[in-house]
């Protein structure tokens, strides 16, 4: 069915190769972008679709609920899939005040507008959907064994983790109080191209291409579940399109690793790929550094994703044998859009494409 989908975060990371896999796969979809390209999000990403018939991006803050409403009623939004976050961890350690403001009064801001337009209205469309994008960090931290399931008590602990349980409650709040059709995705940790380098995976990719050192948090024992960022975006579009509203769903890879495990691995593979280090002769695994471990670091993280396997038969593509590999090819053929963040020259390519200032 067609459909007026706004992508909040489209620029960043997972949003998009969100944005590409609906424009690959959904033709009759209309995808708007609103993004406020903060240092995350990144226009390069989606460079080659700037022109798609079926695309149009804005330059935005989730927080503006004058724009909100206004491309609410201007393009007629059916259906939001709201990735826009501050999502990194470290720094909403450092500075939590953006990760209030966004990741809570920006959802709040959002759900008023579609609020308004959907329910105020008296337009009351049947095919109307909100999906918050969220993270397995909301339920806290596991020990040795056991497993998120979608009833596992909330407990976050870190800055980010509680701004994403707070939007959580609002978006459901928003289902129970005025009956706003809400969907949400509490998902495992996501890897794959257009990942801001300031994340484990492809930080230790750039700085392992460099020769430089490889920072490990604490003992490196810590457990996350990694998934392929595609498989993410498959599973998002499956709850928008067959998930019982008032909702949520966990995603996850099956697929449990501690932090030393992935980044021996990827030594391992750029030592393959590209030979050992150049001028020592030593292989990658020498820059590995223990480091000062990261404040209130939660132990394990790992997903029941049974419920949106039985609910809607889905269950990940990829193995993190396959994945991985698909990523660390993504990385080596696409230098380019790593210099580019790297040198900050990406945050120019909005006033080279827009004609507009920063
Ligand atoms: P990201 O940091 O790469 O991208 C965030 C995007 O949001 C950027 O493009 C940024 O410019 C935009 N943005 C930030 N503040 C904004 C604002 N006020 N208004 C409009 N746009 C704004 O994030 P990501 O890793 O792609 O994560 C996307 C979403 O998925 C987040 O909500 C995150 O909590 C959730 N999530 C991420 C993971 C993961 O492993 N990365 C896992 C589970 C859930
Ligand atoms: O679990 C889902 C979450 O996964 C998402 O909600 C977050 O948005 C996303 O950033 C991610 O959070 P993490 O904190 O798990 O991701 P990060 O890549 O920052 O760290 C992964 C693990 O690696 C974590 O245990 C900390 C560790 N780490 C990280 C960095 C950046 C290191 O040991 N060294 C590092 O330099």
């Amino acid at each position: 069915m067609a459909k007026t989908v706004l992508v909040t975060g489209g620029c960043g990371f997972i949003g998009a190769n969100f944005v590409r896999l609906l424009l690959e796969t959904r033709p009759d979809w209309r995808v708007i972008n609103l993004d406020k390209l903060t240092y995350a999000g990144n226009l390069h990403s989606l460079a080659d679709l700037a022109e798609h018939p079926n695309y149009r991006f804005v330059r935005g803050d989730i927080c503006d609920q004058a724009l909100l409403d206004s491309l609410f009623q201007e393009e007629r939004i059916d259906t939001v899939v709201h990735f826009a976050a501050e999502s990194h961890v470290d720094r909403s350690i450092t500075g939590p005040a953006e990760f209030i403001r966004t990741n809570i009064t920006g959802t709040f801001t959002l759900l008023e507008a579609a609020k308004k337009q959907w329910l105020d209205s008296g337009n009351k469309d049947e095919n109307c959907r909100f999906l918050h994008v969220s993270t397995d960090e909301v339920y806290g931290s596991l020990g040795a064994t056991g497993f998120f399931t979608e009833q596992t008590p909330y407990d976050p602990r870190s800055p980010y983790s509680a701004s994403k349980a707070s939007s959580d409650h609002l978006v459901r709040a928003y289902f129970h109080t005025y009956g706003l059709p809400i969907l949400i995705t509490n998902c495992s940790n996501n890897y794959g191209p257009y990942q801001f380098p300031e994340k484990l995976i492809p930080l230790v990719l750039n700085n392992g291409l460099q020769g430089k050192e490889l920072p490990v948090y604490g003992d490196g024992g810590n457990v996350r579940d990694w998934l392929y960022v595609q498989d993410h975006c498959e599973a998002i579009v499956r709850v928008v399109e067959q998930g019982r509203l008032g909702e949520a769903y966990n995603i996850g890879g099956h697929n449990e690793k501690n932090n030393l495990q992935v980044v021996e691995l990827l030594c391992d593979m750029l030592d393959e790929k590209l030979g050992l280090l150049l001028p020592s002769g030593e292989p990658r695994r020498s820059l590995i550094t223990f480091v000062k471990d990261r404040l209130g670091h939660d132990r394990r993280y790992a997903i029941d994703a049974d419920k949106i396997d039985q609910e809607l038969g889905w269950t990940p593509k990829y193995t993190f044998e396959q994945g991985i590999e698909k990523t660390v090819t993504w990385y080596l053929d696409n230098q380019a859009w790593m210099d580019a963040v790297i040198d900050g020259s990406y945050q120019q390519y909005y006033a080279e494409m827009y004609g507009k200032k920063l």
